[in-house]
């Protein structure tokens, strides 16, 4: 019974991830809002394209569920390469990254989500591969080690972080192009549900668009998980097209509020409020309630 709830469980999380993969933007002109950085990496990319080199190293820094991981995939694709995914914490070796630098050919693009989770030892294998395009091995141990440098071919790594704070200088230094995305505002919601819909094949209105929209705190990926929890409503209780009146009765059954909090975030500002008698929060106390808000949110998303 267990093993069966464990495949179903695998199986929802599956066609969710397959569901956010078909809601993924391919190109420039499909990636809505964040029209600072995507007119950036236009030139950045035409650039590129002209001098027949390879883009600039890229970093893009932001909140969860903004598109950094979507964006990382079209500058592949506008650049005519082929992208390697993996993530810092998949990295355990230096032989892993290795492995993955000379598996990559001119011109590909290597992406590192959460990059700023990569080990001390395979960053520093990082660095000449990043500024020289080679690669320093070691092989043997202690009097008898032999140290050769391979070259490598010509690649963009694409590394991607919520937390780039954390950083190292050293790292941070190499990345030739640094953007920040930022949250997102109701009309740009509103066209990512609009054009969600129309990949879900759901009939939905302006206004509930606009109502999705307010509710999302300013991020797409909960603006398109609001949208399939409302089209489940609207499947079961009416005919299949969202309106207004099936929207809002979905989000409140969600308790999603008008804010777009839930009830998470309810009881977080509550015992800001009341516990702490609105005097400052210690640090301890805000980075507990905040710490178990990351947690839930890493289990929801
Ligand atoms: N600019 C955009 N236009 C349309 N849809 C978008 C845009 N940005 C993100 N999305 C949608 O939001 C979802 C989440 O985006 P993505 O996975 O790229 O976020 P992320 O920043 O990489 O998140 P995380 O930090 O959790 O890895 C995608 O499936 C995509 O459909
Ligand atoms: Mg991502």
């Amino acid at each position: 019974m267990e093993n069966e709830n464990l495949t179903s469980t695998n199986l929802a999380d599956e066609q969710e991830e397959i569901l956010e993969t078909s809601l993924r933007p391919k190109t420039l002109s499909e990636y809505i809002g964040q029209n600072k950085v995507k007119t950036s990496m236009k030139i950045y990319i035409e650039a590129a394209k002209k001098r027949k080199e390879p883009l600039d190293h890229c970093l893009f820094y932001g909140p969860p569920g903004l598109g950094k991981t979507t964006i990382s995939g079209i500058i592949a694709n506008e650049m005519g390469s082929k992208i390697k995914i993996t993530s810092g914490p998949a990295i355990e070796k230096p032989g892993d990254l290795a492995g993955l630098l000379t598996s990559l050919e001119e011109f590909d693009v290597l992406f590192i989500d959460e990059i700023h989770r990569l080990s001390k030892t395979v960053e520093e294998i990082l660095y000449p591969a990043l500024e020289d395009y080679c690669l320093d091995i070691t092989i043997g141990k202690g009097p008898e080690a032999k140290s050769i440098r391979l070259d490598l071919p010509k690649f963009t790594l694409i590394g991607a972080t919520t937390k780039a704070g954390s950083l190292t200088t050293p790292l941070r230094d190499r990345f030739g192009i640094v953007e920040r995305l930022e949250l997102y505002s109701i009309e740009d919601l509103s066209t990512i549900v609009k054009r969600s819909s129309k990949i879900l094949k759901v009939k939905i209105d302006k206004e509930s668009c606009t109502e999705i929209a307010r509710r999302s705190r300013g991020t797409p990926r909960i603006a398109n998980r609001l949208l399939k929890r409302v089209r489940d409503f609207a499947l079961v209780l009416g005919d299949g097209q969202i309106n207004l009146q099936i929207t809002k009765h979905a989000l409140n059954q969600l308790e999603i509020d008008e804010l777009g909090l839930d009830e998470i975030d309810r009881k977080m500002l509550n015992m800001m409020i009341v516990q702490y008698n609105r005097k400052t929060c210690w640090n301890r106390g805000i980075s507990r309630i905040t710490w178990r808000r990351n947690r839930y949110n890493r289990r929801c998303i």
